[in-house]
């Protein structure tokens, strides 16, 4: 069976204390249950080892990002082993706004990713379409490429440390949600991409999450679809009280 996951992408808000604040909230709820199986959060670097320590691995810490190398005259730039060294467990790589806001091409996240996973951390791959791209009908041929060629070097073992999140880029942080329908369509096409890469067994073992716009509102029948394991949240993961209510939207 694979893994619930509902995984929260702070991005660049919060500042420690309110992070802290949101820690604790989420704690208490996750002690009383929750029905995803795994509830993470990517909060901005400088807060991760305050997140981790409170968190006491009740939730799960990512980091946002690292550098592709292990490590170096990289000014500003942090390494995937720096983040293992610091109990960080999972790490987003290939972000839309990582792609588009800071050139990262395909062939540097396949860097990053394998670094990553070196590293011993879990890679939660992230890959979607623009707009234009959708509108072109290109959105398959894009997560095709974003998947063959920035994941699918790895090989079956390190697949088992992957997870991938499908974002739509039109529907990040804009209010516009694909439809179950057309996120099923798209997770069913990866997982058969996986399959075709890799194996039955891989296929069917990784999570699968959704973004855009995922909320208390629409996350309950984005999860009912066979394919959708759980969502990659970025506004609605800023408030306890949403965040948990999508973590048992299942
Ligand atoms: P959003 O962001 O939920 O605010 O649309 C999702 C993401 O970028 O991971």
């Amino acid at each position: 069976m694979r893994k619930k996951i509902v995984a929260g992408n702070w991005k660049m808000n919060l500042t420690v204390n309110e992070g802290l604040v949101l820690i604790e909230e989420l704690k208490k709820e996750v002690s009383s249950g929750i029905m995803a199986d795994e509830l993470i959060v990517f909060p901005p670097y400088i807060h991760l080892t305050a997140m981790v320590e409170n968190a006491q691995n009740e939730i799960l810490v990512g980091a946002q990002n690292c550098h592709q190398e292990e490590n170096g005259a990289f000014t500003g730039e942090v390494s995937a082993h720096m983040l293992a060294a610091s109990n960080i467990g999972h790490v987003l790589i290939g972000h839309s706004e990582r792609r588009a806001y800071f050139n990262e091409t395909n062939d540097l996240l396949a860097k990053k990713v394998e670094v990553a996973l070196n590293a011993s951390l879990t890679v939660v791959y992230c890959c979607g379409e623009t707009l234009p791209e959708r509108e072109e009908n290109r959105h398959f041929e894009i997560i095709k490429s974003q998947l063959t060629e920035g994941l699918f070097h790895l090989t079956a073992e390190q697949m088992a440390n992957v997870v991938i999140a499908y974002e739509p880029v039109w529907a990040i942080g804009t209010g516009k949600t694909a439809s179950a329908d057309q996120a099923q369509e798209v997770h069913a096409f990866i997982r058969k991409l996986v399959y075709d890469a890799y194996s039955t067994s891989i296929a069917q073992g990784v999570s699968i999450l959704y973004g855009g716009s995922c909320n208390p509102t629409n996350a309950n029948e984005l999860f009912s679809k066979p394919d959708v394991d759980g969502g990659l949240i970025g506004g609605a993961s800023l408030k306890a009280i949403d965040f948990i209510q999508i973590a048992n939207a299942y």
